[in-house]
């Protein structure tokens, strides 16, 4: 079982190696289990490199455009338990290709920096190796909707699943963990966190070169400080310093 669900990776490899554009924009991902800080990250680069004159847009998944946040309203809904995981692929790659599409590509056309807040290896893991669909064929439509487009580098925040989850009840409800609901996803077992959690850790391990995995356990300064060692060696190489 656990081959056949990691077959599915060769199309990413395969497209790592095509994908390469030099001269556009710089598009960077955030990944990582739920309450493991990305949209606070994802916030604060976006500051810092505003506060360089750097243009950057700053945008989510699922969502993004109207219809994407339409989308996600209907993915995150708590009632839709009977969704399954082929119609969720399906929902997260139909919000991605339209996000790609009218906002991504664009930006990266007028040669901005575009940072995401989750892209598409969420649906390899989450749907995937945490989800139990179908790996390769998750890959190939989600490469079909994006038009081959892949984050130049993609900061996976690595956090254990119990901390994430726990980190969520203490902001949304600042109550104890027993009365806390959480959305459609975060209302998932603990063991399904735990595949995600180690999905992420996988595809890094996989494509060593895209992924920066960033220990998200320390205070959010700490680690807004090794993203930035590492976003500096890139905007360097890209030529934006
Ligand atoms: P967020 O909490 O990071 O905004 O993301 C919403 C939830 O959607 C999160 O629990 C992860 C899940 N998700 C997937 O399952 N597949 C995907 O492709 C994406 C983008 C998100």
């Amino acid at each position: 079982m656990r081959r056949k669900r990691e077959s599915g990776l060769w199309v990413m490899g395969e497209l790592q190696k095509i994908n390469k554009r030099p001269g556009e924009g710089l598009f960077i991902s955030f990944e990582g289990p739920d309450g493991a800080g990305k949209t606070t990250q994802a916030r604060l680069l976006k500051e810092q490199l505003e506060a360089l004159g750097l243009p950057v847009l700053l945008t989510r998944e699922p969502g993004g455009t109207p219809i994407g946040e339409a989308i996600r309203k209907l993915l995150l809904n708590p009632s839709f338990k009977e969704m399954t995981v082929i119609s969720e692929a399906l929902l997260y790659s139909a919000a991605r290709a339209q996000l790609v599409s009218t906002l991504i590509r664009p930006a990266l056309d007028r040669g901005e920096i575009v940072l995401c807040d989750r892209y598409l290896d969420s649906s390899l893991v989450y749907q995937g190796l945490a989800g139990g669909e179908d790996l390769e064929m998750i890959a190939k439509i989600n490469l079909w909707a994006t038009g081959k487009l892949l984050p130049a580098l993609t900061i996976l925040l690595d956090l254990e699943a119990r901390r994430g989850l726990e980190r969520l009840q203490k902001a949304e409800t600042g109550a104890a963990v027993e009365t806390w609901q959480g959305d459609r996803v975060e209302q998932k077992e603990l063991s399904f966190h735990q595949r995600v959690q180690q999905g992420f850790l996988q595809l890094a391990a996989r494509e060593k070169e895209r992924f920066f995995v960033v220990p998200a356990g320390d205070k959010p300064e700490v680690v807004r400080a090794k993203i930035w060692h590492k976003m500096q060696e890139i905007l360097t190489q890209k030529g934006y310093l």
